[in-house]
């Protein structure tokens, strides 16, 4: 939530800052603003808004100069507005801060800060910052770095700050706890940013800053020293993703390019872990397999999306292995009295890496003494750096704030580490293995399936989209995807949604269906009774007029009487079946949002990365 950008160089800092800021409008996007050191004086322009109304701003009341600082808000504490947008500043306007994330203790400090003196002009948790480093300074404070050492160990929550001084404008700084923040290493110029795509075409070269750490950035070098004031050596590390990755690509929206990269992540993961099509490597996991041995246990902790995918994840390790799993939110996780000891293996879902309940919920099962292998899709970020093993994704930047390429990714993650523990327990025959991994070799092409018949997709999305609700059932492996079905199209279409397990449809639900209520059931073809079990929820929808959309699969007749309307795909493996029928549902709600005239890729009130709780 919120991207911050800063500069120092020789360039003109605008146009770099309104690049980096619309590189990370999916972050937040409510309200933008930026610093700039011009004319001897630090010049702030901010509003409300998205930031095309920050780059309006700007035609009408230019600033030009360098260094500067931007942001891109997702707020907090007080509501969009011009004042409540960042920089925010103090010492009359000599010090300006941008900031992502929550300074939990600010009622306290803002009501200290008043009685020494300090007027504010905001509601927000931010502006805290800026007086607190002024009033270091005036205390005596010998640098900004000291003062910012002081001020910051005064605040408590989560911070990652741009800071600028206009007493010393050859310099910019950044500081991080808790919120992400990285700096791009350039030749005679460096950045901060809170994320890789801001800067990617600027630099190739990165150091993340590690919490607890403040950094002094100069035209020519950076420094690091921690809280305590100690030196630290910055790591400078390559970037890896290419900057193509992330633009649109002719793509109408991110979020429909993310959708066409499916099967090519897909694609990818299979390369890289699968061994000529008979076993799983997963040499860079970063943990002993011994572990998967000794296990009794999994806990899959994540949010939103990546809970879905946790959910198949507790339904495919428990198929394949005799391993006992759990699923929970991290949001309840971390508040709940969960028992788990040293023989449980933690498994945190995130695609961003930051999300503050996940990364919370590692911290905790780290303090019992547990291995926490987490399921990521950005290098660098605070959950890979924290757990103790990381499967990486590789779906590439996912910039569109639904998430569509990573959840598929972290379907497949599961099935891979599924199959990897089972053989490794001699729990699944080598034949078993193989069987499944032509299965899961024949994704990335059904996926193509999928999405080549966007166009059908849309005709129905378009005769189904103006309801004030929809319901979305599925069973077994594709009641997670029925939640998710359900998540992206309230998420992008705003009209309500809800997913169910089919089979609880009598317990309540089942009053909701008329003849208006669009019914989206998931009804792929099984090896078990599932199949012929949801074919008597339809029946039952059917018989209360409920209008169906089966997601069906090519060539099965037995929905063709009861849907009204069929979305069809080729026959998997129930195991399977959810890594491509979420594509149909992801394109359906995509379709039933661009005809409601929503922004996709940054829907109201979301922000992409969740680093607040
Ligand atoms: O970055 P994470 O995977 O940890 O994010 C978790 C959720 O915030 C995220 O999946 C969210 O629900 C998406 N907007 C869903 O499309």
């Amino acid at each position: 939530m919120c991207g911050i950008v800063g500069y120092i160089g020789q360039r003109d800092a605008v146009p770099l800052l309104l690049d980096g800021l619309s590189r990370l409008e999916y972050r937040g996007y409510d309200s933008a603003g930026i610093a700039v050191f011009d004319n001897g004086k630090l010049s702030i322009r901010k509003c409300v808004g998205r930031l095309t109304a920050l780059e309006d701003q700007l035609q009408n009341d230019p600033v030009s100069g360098r260094p500067g600082i931007g942001h891109t808000r997702w707020a907090t504490h007080g509501e969009p507005s011009q004042i409540n947008s960042h920089p925010h500043t103090s010492d009359g306007g000599h010090i300006a801060v941008v900031h992502n994330g929550i300074i939990e203790n600010y009622h306290e400090l803002r009501e200290a800060l008043t009685a020494d003196g300090f007027t504010f002009q905001s509601d927000t948790d931010t502006e805290v910052i800026p007086h607190l480093i002024a009033r270091e300074l005036k205390k005596g404070a010998t640098s900004i770095e000291e003062a910012m050492r002081l001020a910051l160990n005064q605040a408590r929550g989560a911070y990652a700050i741009g800071v600028t001084v206009d007493t010393e404008p050859e310099a910019i700084y950044a500081a991080r706890l808790g919120s992400p923040l990285i700096i791009g290493v350039g030749k005679n110029e460096n950045f901060i940013a809170s994320d890789v795509p801001a800067i990617i075409n600027q630099v190739s070269q990165v150091i993340y800053l590690n919490d607890g750490e403040i950094a002094k950035l100069t035209q020519e070098g950076i420094s690091i020293t921690n809280l305590k004031g100690e030196s630290v050596k910055p790591e400078i590390k390559e970037i890896t993703i290419k900057a193509e990755a992330a633009e649109k690509a002719g793509f109408e929206t991110f979020m429909l390019k993310e959708i066409h990269e499916q099967p090519r992540v897909l694609r990818g993961l299979l390369a890289k872990h699968v061994i000529d099509d008979k076993s799983v490597s997963m040499n860079d996991l970063g943990l002993s397999p011994d572990l998967f041995h000794i296990l009794n246990r999994m806990i899959i902790v994540s949010c939103g999306t990546a809970y879905h995918a946790g959910m198949y994840g507790k339904l495919l390790l428990e198929h394949l292995t005799s391993i006992a799993v759990e699923t929970d939110l991290a949001s309840e996780f971390r508040y709940r009295d969960p028992k788990f000891g040293r023989d449980t293996l933690i498994i945190a879902v995130s695609q961003s890496g930051e999300t503050a309940d996940t990364l919370a919920s590692i911290r905790m099962a780290k303090e019992r003494g547990c291995k926490v292998l987490s399921i990521c899709n950005v290098p660098g970020s605070s959950i890979a750096r924290e757990s103790d093993g990381v499967f990486f994704t590789e779906a590439g930047p996912e910039i569109g704030v639904a998430s569509t390429k990573a959840y598929t990714a972290q379907l497949m993650a599961f099935a891979l580490i599924g199959i990897f523990a089972a053989r490794l327990r001699e729990e699944m025959t080598q034949g078993e293995a193989e069987d499944l991994l032509q299965s899961l070799s024949a994704i990335p092409d059904a996926i193509h399936y999928v999405v080549d018949r966007k166009d059908e997709i849309k005709t129905i999305a378009n005769k189904h989209h103006d309801g004030p609700s929809s319901l979305y059932l599925g069973r077994k492996f594709n009641f997670p995807t029925a939640l998710e079905g359900a998540l992206k199209n309230k998420e992008i279409s705003y009209q309500h949604a809800e997913g169910y397990a089919a089979g609880e449809m009598k317990h309540g639900p089942i009053a909701l269906i008329n003849e208006y209520l669009p019914v989206i059931c998931i009804c792929t073809k099984t090896e078990d009774e599932v199949y012929e079990k949801m074919i008597s929820n339809m029946k039952e929808v059917e018989a209360r007029h409920g209008r169906i959309i089966a997601i069906a699969t090519d060539g099965d007749e037995g929905v063709a009487g009861v849907a009204e309307d069929i979305i069809r795909v080729p026959e998997m493996r129930d195991e399977f079946s959810p890594l491509v029928n979420v594509v149909a549902l992801q394109l359906l709600a995509y379709y039933a949002a661009q005809a409601r005239g929503t922004d996709i890729d940054k829907p109201r009130n979301l922000a992409k990365s969740v680093t607040v709780e």
